[in-house]
């Protein structure tokens, strides 16, 4: 069972927010926090049915939600959609770009147009939506440099920081999305107070995602795949978004939330800390001691 929320369940009170990927999900769960926390929520997919049967789960728990069908790679798509959340909602307040593309394949074995799909989905994606929002997003008039104005929050990964097997598309999609946050942040920011920011969430356990990447077929389990592995929970992932996007986060522009346990840091342990403690200040004080003339004539060699 998930923890409770350390939030008053009225930060998002009055706000309305649309999610893209909201049909499953880490996005579902986002939509779902951000509802239970006092927002009224549309979510945006490319699967009717997908979208129906999440609004069905928003509304059994008490969330104000509608579900809209659209492709965040269309700009028609996303302008209709905006303005839909407009007509029913009235405003819209935060956008979450969470809709993304992914599978595993070799880069000689991807296709120029696989290449594409993804870096479409993923960033233009994103920048289609934020786009296609932005004349709603600017509140309190243009030009205003206080952060009062609405809020987009970019779901990004952690795998374009280095290198990941199989993942060229997806690394150089988040790597144009973790890029889109920070100069939305800049413009944006300064023009119209508007605020985004990121998150780039580690493995998280129960989502589309994870199925794709550590597929069943493989026969592994995450221990296999690396032995540093922390898997999150889709909770996680929707408390940074709560924070972000509330006035918890009123300063936070331009930022890319890491939540990951610490995951990406992690690199096997190369020796004891026993060890350390044993010869660390051996090593120290013999790099103090005088060199005789050979030893000194070699090291300089
Ligand atoms: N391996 C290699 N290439 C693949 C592939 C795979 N598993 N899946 C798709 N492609 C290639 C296709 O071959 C095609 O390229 P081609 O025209 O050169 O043959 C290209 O990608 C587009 O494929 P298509 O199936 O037409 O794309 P789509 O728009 O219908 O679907 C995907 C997009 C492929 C990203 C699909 O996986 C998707 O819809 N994903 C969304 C959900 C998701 O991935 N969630 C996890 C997020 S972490």
């Amino acid at each position: 069972m998930e923890p409770n929320s350390v939030f008053s369940n009225t930060v998002l009170e009055g706000r309305v927010a649309l999610i893209t990927g909201g049909g499953s999900g880490i996005g579902l769960e986002i939509a779902s926090q951000f509802g239970k926390h006092g927002a009224k929520v549309a979510i945006m997919g490319r699967r009717q049915q997908v979208l129906d049967a999440a609004v069905s789960y928003l509304e059994s728990h008490g969330v104000e939600a509608i579900g809209l069908q659209g492709d965040v790679r269309k700009k028609d798509d996303a302008s209709r959609v905006v303005n839909t959340v407009v007509e029913q909602f009235g405003k819209l307040d935060i956008l979450v770009n969470g809709a993304a593309g992914n599978f595993l394949v070799a880069a000689e074995d991807l296709s120029p147009n696989g290449f594409k799909t993804v870096l479409d989905i993923d960033a233009l994606g994103t920048f289609t939506m934020s786009h296609a929002a932005l004349q709603y997003l600017k509140k309190g008039g243009q030009g205003k440099s206080s952060l009062e104005g609405g809020v987009i929050l970019n779901i990004s990964t952690t795998l374009q920081y280095s290198a990941e097997w199989y993942q060229i598309h997806v690394s150089a999609a988040k790597a144009a999305v973790d890029s889109i946050t920070r100069n939305l942040a800049l413009e944006w920011g300064t023009d119209y107070g508007i605020r985004t920011n990121g998150i780039a969430p580690g493995p998280i356990a129960d989502t589309p995602g994870r199925s794709k990447l550590l597929p069943e077929e493989s026969g592994l389990s995450e221990k296999d795949v690396t032995p540093f592995v922390k898997i999150g929970e889709k909770w996680d992932i929707a408390m940074a978004a709560v924070y972000l996007t509330s006035d918890a986060g009123k300063f936070i522009n331009g930022a890319i939330l890491v939540v990951d346990g610490g995951q990406w840091l992690s690199k096997p342990r190369w020796i004891s800390k026993e060890q350390i403690r044993e010869f660390g200040r051996i090593v120290e004080k013999r790099s103090r001691e005088p060199q005789s003339p050979s030893t000194a004539m070699k090291s300089k060699l």
